[in-house]
């Protein structure tokens, strides 16, 4: 039982929509999110530098008091999720992997399509989860920084962004992908997008309601739980200078 925040964070935007999930799940708990813009993009930068820029949202978090923190970023759980856990072990940490588990399990054809950054490819967790539960199909994995660029800039719609998405998501379906897994927290921003191009031909994964889920267990597991009656806080918090 406890009114403190649940701590989020991402290299920027993306993990809003792992937040906007937990407050569905868990509403009378109070949030604050980190989104560290000024130094996004995450996906092509090196494993220590993710890890050092990781444990200064960590401690920024800590700050403010948070009792649980979820890792909004498949880039950032690949790269810091197991260096947190063990530098701060008394904080439940709650990661994000793509989820290639359950698209192989229901894939008819056999080929499944994953876009993520390439830090998220080079980690251990999808290596791992890939050799365990998806050997009998073929993943397609594409990287598609191109698609962080846009959601930083707030473009979701329109010609620019549709070209795009198109130029990512047309060859999955031509080498008949009918899973697409969205394996970074920026892309279910530009989902109806990415629905639109891909028609009835494939369904498009995305887990933030699983990790809301996963972070309301955890949450009441540990019975930290907000019960106080009080209205809850949401912190929202930009590194970028233009935001402070
Ligand atoms: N949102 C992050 C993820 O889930 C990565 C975006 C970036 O490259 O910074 O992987």
């Amino acid at each position: 039982m406890s009114s403190r925040p649940v701590g989020f964070f991402d290299s920027g935007l993306g993990g809003l929509c792992i937040l906007e999930a937990f407050k569905k799940e868990c509403p009378l708990e109070s949030t604050v999110y980190i989104a560290d813009s000024a130094n996004c993009p995450y996906g092509n930068k090196s494993a220590e530098d993710i890890v050092n820029l990781s444990d200064a949202n960590v401690k920024r978090l800590l700050d403010k008091d948070c009792k649980m923190i979820v890792v909004a970023c498949n880039t950032a759980s690949a790269a810091a999720l197991e260096y947190l856990r063990a530098k701060y072990p008394a904080i439940p940490f709650v990661g994000i992997e793509p989820a290639i588990k359950p698209a192989a399990i229901e894939s008819k054809t056999g080929v499944v399509g994953v876009l993520a950054t390439a830090g998220t490819f080079n980690g251990r967790l999808y290596n791992e989860t890939k050799a365990k539960f998806a050997k009998n199909v073929t993943i397609i994995a594409t990287v598609a920084d191109e698609f962080v660029d846009l959601v930083e800039r707030g473009v979701t719609s329109g010609l620019e962004a549709e070209r795009i998405v198109r130029e990512k998501i047309e060859p999955l379906l031509d080498a008949r992908c009918d899973k697409i897994v969205l394996g970074c927290t920026h892309f279910p921003h530009l989902k109806p997008l990415i629905e639109k191009v891909a028609g009835n031909k494939a369904e498009i994964i995305e887990p933030s309601q699983a990790v809301a889920l996963r972070a309301k267990y955890i949450l009441k597991n540990a019975n930290l739980m907000n019960d106080a009656n009080l209205e809850p806080r949401h912190i929202f918090i930009s590194t970028k200078k233009d935001c402070d």
